[in-house]
């Protein structure tokens, strides 16, 4: 089977630059979600029909499809031909599809391509039932036998029509050479100016051909995108099927009307997500772990038993039992090893942290690797860009770091030494040394209580 995915439309009715096909739902663009629900119903090839910002949807939908270009977008039927040229010789049955209604079921896509296969009709459509009213959606007008005759565009319908609440999804299954033969007979003579390619529907009927449909009873895997309204329903829609999915494999999610989890998310089971949680952009979530309240986690691997409390982290890796957060900011680059500890107001950027590492309070730690079992103490900075360029901190293993220290990149500090508090560490300390780098006490004994006694007297 091959599909035809039409997404060439500029999206008018979003009213933003990024092509409509590439508006993402829970991160993976819209159009992206028709060509897996398409492979995942057995569809071997699929043709992307693109136009409007065609290098950018190619670039982001990837290589695993074909693209056919519709130069001018002048309706569905032309975009459909566009594709079709892309197939010749080819006579078996072709699944149409729109790019722009994501939440299909694959189940029902191989429903209708067996439907059509043993129907021998001419086309078979999908359709369901709006008890509310079609809205904008094009009406599918039935014969006399109950069979298709036509569907009506809403712009074009009587009221009559408009009164039908069965609607066309924009998801059929034709006959290749009657459908090659029908888009070439398509004219613009309707209230869009456009080539409809729901007139091939009509065009067939009246020439003596059978249309069937498949309705399908849920209308949610039909509903389209056309408006940001549009788009955040279906966000909802997925959002909780991701949600329910986890849920069903082991994770404990306590608030799902507050927990945002992007479609290519993986979390093992027993790991608890708090409330008012996103986790985008392909995150590995192990077992055992408890996430948020409060956490925004992108691209990262969190290994099992970590716990993440109220914080962000980008890009990262976090290794097995670390404990992250209150209000820790782990920026792209980090590599945290075992049970690594990063308290509150801890920011890390392009850092390696091995096994045992604490840095509990207040500190910046970026371009820089720390050894296993260091304390960092509280307020600790690397100071790692001059104004030009950025130089690495490299901290030993079992090191005690006191508290507000200042490491002044590039500098090393050796295994197992000591660095006095509030340090400004520029020379390397070689290991088990002491480094004290701060100007000596002076005590001036009395010297508080005389000054008291003459400012009273004044
Ligand atoms: C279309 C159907 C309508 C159906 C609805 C279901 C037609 C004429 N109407 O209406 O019956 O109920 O879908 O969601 O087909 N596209 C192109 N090139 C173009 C125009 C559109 O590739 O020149 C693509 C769009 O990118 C989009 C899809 O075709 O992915 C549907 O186009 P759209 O304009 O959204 O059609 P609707 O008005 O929603
Ligand atoms: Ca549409």
């Amino acid at each position: 089977m091959v599909a035809i995915i039409l997404a060439a439309g500029k999206g008018t009715r979003m009213k933003s630059n990024l092509p409509k096909a590439l508006h993402p739902i829970c991160g993976k663009p819209m159009t992206r979600y028709v060509i897996d629900a398409c492979r995942a119903s057995g569809v071997e090839e699929c043709i992307v029909v693109v136009g409007h910002g065609a290098e950018e949807v190619r670039a982001a939908l990837g290589e695993d499809v074909k693209y056919a270009v519709q130069k001018e977008q002048k309706g569905t039927g032309d975009a459909c031909r566009a594709a079709l040229e892309l197939l010749p010789g080819y006579e078996g049955s072709v699944m149409v599809l729109a790019g722009d209604v994501p939440l299909l079921d694959p189940e029902v896509l191989k429903e209708l391509a067996k439907e059509q296969a043993s129907s021998g009709m001419a086309a078979t459509m999908l359709t369901t039932i709006l008890p509310e009213g079609g809205g904008h959606y094009g009406r599918v007008i039935r014969g006399a036998d109950d069979t298709v005759e036509k569907i009506v565009e809403a712009k074009d319908a009587t009221p009559s029509e408009l009164a039908v609440n069965e609607i066309n999804a924009a998801i059929y299954c034709f006959n290749l050479p009657l459908l090659r033969k029908y888009i070439d007979e398509l004219t613009p003579a309707n209230a869009q100016g456009e080539y409809y390619l729901t007139d091939v529907i009509g065009l067939m009927v009246a020439d003596g051909h059978k249309v069937g449909a498949v309705i399908t009873e849920d209308p949610n895997i039909v509903l389209g995108v056309n408006n940001r309204v549009d788009l955040s329903y279906l966000t909802g829609i997925v959002r909780r099927r991701i949600i329910e999915r986890l849920m069903l494999s082991g994770v404990t999610v306590t608030d799902p009307s507050t927990t945002y989890v992007d479609d290519d998310v993986e979390i093992g089971m027993d790991t608890v997500i708090q409330p008012m949680t996103v986790l985008e952009k392909g995150c590995k979530i192990g077992k055992n772990c408890t996430i948020g309240p409060s956490a925004r986690i992108s691209g990262t691997v969190v290994e099992d038993g970590a716990t993440v409390l109220l914080s962000n982290i980008v890009d990262s890796t976090v290794g097995e039992g670390c404990k992250i957060g209150p209000f820790a900011h782990i920026r792209p680059g980090c590599t945290l090893g075992k049970k690594v500890k990063l308290g509150n107001f801890v920011e890390a950027k392009n850092a390696e942290l091995e096994d045992a590492v604490s840095v509990g309070h207040l500190s910046y730690i970026g371009d820089a690797r720390v050894g296993e079992h260091t304390n960092i103490g509280a307020g600790t900075i690397t100071c790692n860009y001059d104004g030009y360029k950025k130089h690495h901190t490299e901290i030993g293993k079992n090191v005690f770091v006191g508290s507000h220290n200042t490491m002044v990149a590039p500098v090393k500090v050796g295994d197992g030494s000591l660095t006095a508090a509030g340090s400004v560490i520029t020379r390397d300390v070689p290991a088990d040394a002491l480094a004290i780098a701060r100007s000596e006490e002076i005590i001036k004994i009395g010297w508080a209580k005389r000054r008291r006694e003459q400012k009273d007297t004044e």
